[in-house]
């Protein structure tokens, strides 16, 4: 597969074509990732759960990222590789976003940044993208304020739909290439799809989106404390490994393993003798 550019992209949701996306947070994930042909990967900061063990994505910094990120970047060469910028590494000001988000590109290497946020973050996104650091948004349920939301809830209902139209809206202004959108009532993710003209990425954004993320974990089902609704497990993981996992314990238990085939030799039975 060629390297997948913010022009291929456009280029997808001009043409109609449906673009996919998953989280990898280490190597052997993006090699797997890179082989199935899936167009982006998101090193994201949901990595705090899925493999830290914590509630939120709030602890994530940006050494953790750039930590994560370098791995993926070399397992998975075709796919276009976005890091998240983590929680307060964007907030503070325009020229601590540029700083951050350069830092991600040329420490990372990955090939954009994604930020959550909609207006409020516009002029945020515009200075990245003056800086030449292609821009994903993430609006509708952002993890990272997710107090302030008053939990992991659906977003946009209602009166509420309005703003999440006038952020994407805002986004797309600003020069973000494409937008995710989290956990929002479907016809609210095909509205925004049908007005914006950069592709929309649907993680709970119904069936209309230009594209779908899930987080790798939740779909091959190795993340076991909860599996929100819009999420489709294409494998259960977690038991199958549990099961090799008492398989061996079993066998080391019984002297069942190792056989000899996962054994070395190299000392000759003279050396043997002289050595007991
Ligand atoms: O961090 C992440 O994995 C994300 C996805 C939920 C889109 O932001």
């Amino acid at each position: 597969m060629a390297k997948i550019t913010t022009l291929k992209l456009q280029e997808m949701k001009e043409k109609g074509e449906r673009i996919s996306m998953t989280t990898a947070y280490d190597y052997p994930t993006a090699v797997l990732v890179e082989k199935a042909g899936i167009e982006i990967i998101l090193v994201g900061d949901s990595l705090m759960m899925t493999v830290l063990g914590d509630d939120s994505t709030v602890a994530c910094t940006m050494d953790q990222m750039l930590h994560h990120i370098k791995p993926v970047v070399k397992g998975a060469p075709s796919p276009h590789i976005v890091g998240d910028m983590p929680f307060g590494s964007y907030n503070v000001s325009k020229e601590q976003a540029i700083i951050n988000a350069t830092r991600l590109l040329q420490e990372g290497r990955c090939d954009s940044i994604k930020l959550e946020g909609g207006m409020e973050v516009a002029d945020t996104v515009k200075a990245i993208v003056d800086a030449g650091i292609p821009v994903m948004g993430h609006i509708g349920l952002t993890p990272q304020t997710v107090s302030k939301l008053g939990g992991f809830k659906i977003q946009g209902k209602g009166d509420a739909a309005k703003k999440v139209l006038d952020d994407a809206l805002a986004l797309q202004a600003a020069g973000a290439f494409a937008i995710v959108l989290e956990c929002i009532p479907e016809d609210l993710g095909k509205l925004i799809t049908e007005k914006l003209t950069i592709p929309t990425i649907g993680i709970g954004g119904g069936r209309y989106t230009d594209g779908q993320v899930l987080v790798f974990h939740d779909m091959v089902g190795l993340f076991e404390k909860f599996v929100p609704k819009f999420v489709k497990q294409y494998l259960n993981l977690s038991p199958e490994i549990v099961k090799a996992l008492e398989k061996f314990k079993e066998e080391v238990k019984c002297g069942e393993f190792p056989e000899a085939q996962h054994t070395f030799g190299g000392v000759s039975e003279e050396e043997l003798k002289r050595l007991y």
